[in-house]
C-alpha cells in the first residue's frame, strides 16, 4: 500500500479516534521519564513515532523494513527523529542501548515474532510495549477471519494469553496485558461505551503487552 494512503486513514474520524486511544494507552504504559530514549520498531509511516516524540526531550528512533515508508516518515518529520531502514529480527542497536522500545501492530506482520521480541528485549534498558491485534475481539470477527481483509490481510492475531507468552523465557518482569477499541466502528456508541467494559475481559481489538527489563 502507498504510504500516504495508509497515513491518510489516521486523519479520518474513525482513524483519529482509534489512534488517539491507542496512543494514549501506549504513552501511559511507557510512563516516560525525562530524557529517556525511545525506539519504535516497525514504525511504518511514523504516525505513532511522531505522536510519541511530541512533548518530550529524549532521542527517538523509528525503524522499518519498508524503505518507501521510512522515506515518507522522514519527509513528514519535524521533530528530529532518527529514521532507519532495517529488520526487527536483527536490530542494528547494541544491548541495552535504548530506554524504551515500542512496536505497534508490526509484530503481527513480522515473520519470526519471537526473534523480533527477543531483539527488542535485548536492546531495551527499561521497558518494552507491544501493540497487537486481539483474536478475542469483534474486529477479528469483522476483518481477521479467513486470512484477513483489507489492511488486515495476512496479519497474525493473538489471544491475550498468547500475547503474554511472547515474553516467556526472556529476562523481563511484570508482564501486563490490556486492551482497547471494543467496538471498532468508532461511532457514537463505540466512543461512549469504550470505558464501560470490564478491563479484565481483554476484549478490545488493540491488545497491549508491557514488560519491564529485569535488573
Ligand atoms: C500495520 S504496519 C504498522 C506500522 C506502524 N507501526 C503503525 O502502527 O502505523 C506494519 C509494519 O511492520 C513493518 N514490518 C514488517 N516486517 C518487518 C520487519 N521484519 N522488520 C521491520 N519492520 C517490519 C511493515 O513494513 C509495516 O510498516
Amino acid at each position: 500500500m502507498d504510504a500516504s494512503a495508509y497515513d491518510a486513514w489516521y486523519e479520518t474520524p474513525r482513524g483519529r479516534w482509534i489512534a488517539s486511544r491507542e496512543l494514549g494507552l501506549v504513552r501511559d504504559l511507557l510512563a516516560v521519564h525525562a530524557g529517556e530514549s525511545l525506539l519504535d520498531v516497525g514504525c511504518g509511516t511514523g504516525y505513532f513515532t511522531r505522536g510519541l516524540a511530541r512533548q518530550r526531550e529524549g532521542a527517538v528512533s523509528g525503524i522499518d523494513i519498508n524503505p518507501a515508508w521510512v522515506a515518507y516518515a522522514r519527509q513528514r518529520d519535524d521533530l528530529d527523529i532518527d529514521w532507519l531502514v532495517g529488520d526487527a529480527q536483527a536490530l542494528p542497536f547494541g544491548d541495552k542501548s535504548v530506554d524504551l522500545v515500542v512496536s505497534i501492530t508490526a509484530l503481527c506482520f513480522i515473520e519470526d515474532e519471537r526473534l523480533a521480541v527477543r531483539e527488542m528485549v535485548r536492546v531495551a534498558r527499561r521497558r518494552v510495549v507491544l501493540g497487537l491485534l486481539n483474536r478475542h475481539s469483534l474486529l477479528w470477527w469483522q476483518k481477521g477471519r479467513r486470512g484477513g481483509r483489507g489492511a488486515y490481510r495476512g496479519a497474525r492475531w493473538h489471544t491475550p494469553r498468547e500475547a503474554r507468552a511472547l515474553f516467556d523465557g526472556l529476562p523481563v518482569t511484570d508482564v501486563s496485558v490490556s486492551s482497547a477499541i471494543w467496538l471498532p466502528g468508532g461511532g457514537w456508541l463505540a466512543r461512549h461505551t469504550e470505558g464501560c467494559w470490564p478491563a479484565w475481559l481483554h476484549g478490545g481489538a488493540f491488545l497491549l503487552v508491557a514488560a519491564d527489563l529485569a535488573r
